[in-house]
């Protein structure tokens, strides 16, 4: 688990990434919105440059410098690409303040906003995986509140009260507003997706708004749960023996009502220790979609004690 200072900082990450990703497809297309350029770019100055860095330039690197962390090491590579991210940044805010652009200035515009989306998100991605995880060794019991609060605070004091909210709704929006919903699905074909959940060590059925059952996983695997494909399409109902109907529709019907996300049971079966979860899945807006069950043995993860950081062999 993060602290919450970490979260703070990959949240603020996540707004900056986002909006990269729906300013690079805006700007790869032939007719481009000016106008939602012009607030992704607001809000890469804005929430990017004078909220998130300024959370790390005046309050995390300093105190992570104070703690012991070479001047010399990545604090100094960070800085050097926030100087850098700085420039792009002014450059771009004086190309989109001029009413006319001619079609050459526009490209090389363009050219040059990829490789700042690219120093950008390569930036993030070393805080993420390392600066942020070395961080760790050197910030003290006492320095997690602290750092916490002062990001709060310079969040406060250069955006006003509840900046994340409203920057995350914003790049939400935009990301709709625009048709670029971000499918990481969408590049992977079905055949790897199905062997990725036949891959994990638990049994999944899916159930669709219809109550009727769509989905599970190793199909021709050795399962827990026997299952065949003559299920597929039946109501969830029938598949149950009935002295657990009343569960399965109490479960289904408080999803449905939104009363309800999960629901859990634990039960001894064969040896095993099986935990059984039942989650709605919903979409953006809320809606109910159907639920997801997931079967798994958890002995072997009773057992553990202390930390395994080594491979066996
Ligand atoms: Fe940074
Ligand atoms: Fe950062």
């Amino acid at each position: 688990m993060n602290e919450l200072y970490i979260t703070l900082l990959m949240n603020d990450h996540s707004i900056i990434e986002k909006a990269l990703v729906i300013l690079e497809k805006q700007l790869a297309r032939k007719k481009k919105n000016w106008t939602t350029i012009q607030v992704l770019f607001e809000i890469l100055w804005d929430y990017g440059e004078k909220n998130h860095n300024m959370k790390e330039e005046k309050v995390y690197f300093p105190l992570l410098l104070e703690r012991g962390l070479p001047q010399s090491g990545p604090v100094a590579v960070m800085l050097q690409e926030h100087e850098v991210e700085r420039n792009y940044l002014s450059k771009f805010k004086e190309f989109l303040s001029k009413s006319e652009k001619t079609e050459e200035e526009i490209q090389s515009f363009v050219s040059e906003f990829n490789d700042y989306a690219s120093l950008t998100k390569d930036h993030i991605w070393k805080e993420n995986d390392i600066l942020y995880p070395m961080g760790r060794k050197f910030v003290q019991p006492d320095d997690v509140p602290y750092l916490a609060n002062e990001f709060k605070r310079i969040e406060r004091e250069s955006l006003g009260e509840g900046a994340y909210t409203r920057y995350k709704t914003l790049v939400d929006a935009l990301e709709k507003e625009s048709g670029e919903r971000i499918d990481l699905l969408a590049s992977i074909p079905t055949e790897v997706i199905g062997n990725m959940l036949d891959a994990l060590p638990i049994e999944i059925t899916f159930v669709d708004a219809e109550d009727r059952v769509r989905y599970f996983n190793k199909l021709d695997k050795e399962k827990i749960f026997a299952r065949t494909l003559s299920v597929i399409g039946r109501l969830v109902q029938q598949c149950h023996p009935p002295k657990s109907i009343h569960l399965v529709n109490k479960i289904i019907e408080e999803m449905k009502a939104g009363k309800r996300d999960e629901a859990t049971f634990w039960i001894h079966f064969n040896g095993m220790y099986l935990y059984i979860a039942y989650y709605a899945v919903r979409n953006e807006n809320g809606e109910y979609q159907g639920v997801v069950e997931m079967v798994q043995d958890v002995n072997p993860y009773r057992a553990l004690e202390g930390e395994k950081r080594l491979l066996d062999n």
